[in-house]
């Protein structure tokens, strides 16, 4: 599995964005496109940023009935995106037609990942808004088992997790990391962080790197480091 640094493009236009990504003028990062910049200019973004050569991860996170689900899933294969998401909490049932409408008439398909449970659902919010009773890391591995079992490649969740994920799903179930941090950097609104470095020693095959990055005075020595520290 290529590990890589996949870097959090949350910005709100396409200026911005384009701003950003025209200082890197050497390799040409992996970028995830979450709601905000993809609500804000539909389609065309993904379609932009992937002729300018760079690796997408479509950061959508859908969750509706299965048939709604593929469909949809089939409209993203066609925009040629390397990477998707989706809830696991939608069911296997859901996952498994994902998998089908993601499927291109070739037999090749974006990775496919599942998101288990939100990291700012805690044990309480589950318990108290869900009505689930079990323990939370036995749901998300339970999520993540299923995720295996519906045929996806891997799940989104924190670097604390990612060894026992292995460990449950076999090595080969990609997993990826958000809330990493410099060891000197600022914390921010992330409550659980590790470094790239420690990421990569606990087998985390993707990090998520955003404000590190984006709001670094020099971003792109900033996705230097992190590729320095976790791939190299
Ligand atoms: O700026 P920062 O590095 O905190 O950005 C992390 C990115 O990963 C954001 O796009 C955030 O929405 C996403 N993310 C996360 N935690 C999750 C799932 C996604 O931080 N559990």
């Amino acid at each position: 599995m290529g590990k890589d640094v996949i870097i959090a493009c949350d910005f709100d236009s396409a200026e911005k964005t384009f701003a950003f990504l025209d200082r890197f003028t050497g390799k040409k990062p992996f970028v995830k496109i979450g709601m905000e910049l993809y609500y804000a200019e539909g389609p065309s973004i993904v379609r932009e940023i992937k002729k300018r050569g760079h690796k997408i991860f479509l950061d959508l996170k859908l969750h509706d009935i299965p048939n709604t689900v593929k469909k949809a899933m089939a409209v993203l294969s066609r925009l040629d995106v390397d990477m998707t998401n989706l809830h696991a909490a939608g069911t296997k049932r859901m996952m498994e037609a994902a998998i089908e409408g993601l499927t291109r008439p070739d037999g090749t398909r974006p990775m496919l990942i599942a998101v288990t449970q939100l990291t700012s659902t805690d044990q309480e919010s589950m318990e108290n808004d869900l009505l689930i009773h079990e323990p939370i890391d036995k749901v998300v591995m339970h999520y993540a088992h299923n995720a295996k079992l519906a045929g996806l490649d891997g799940v989104v969740c924190s670097p604390l997790e990612a060894g026992k994920v292995h460990d449950v799903c076999g090595e080969g179930f990609v997993t990826v990391t958000p809330g990493v941090r410099f060891a000197d950097g600022d914390i921010g609104d992330q409550k659980r962080v590790m470094t790239p470095a420690e990421a990569k020693k606990i087998g985390s095959d993707y990090i998520v790197v955003g404000r590190p990055i984006t709001a670094a005075a020099d971003p792109v020595a900033a996705y230097e480091r992190c590729v320095a520290e976790f791939v190299d």
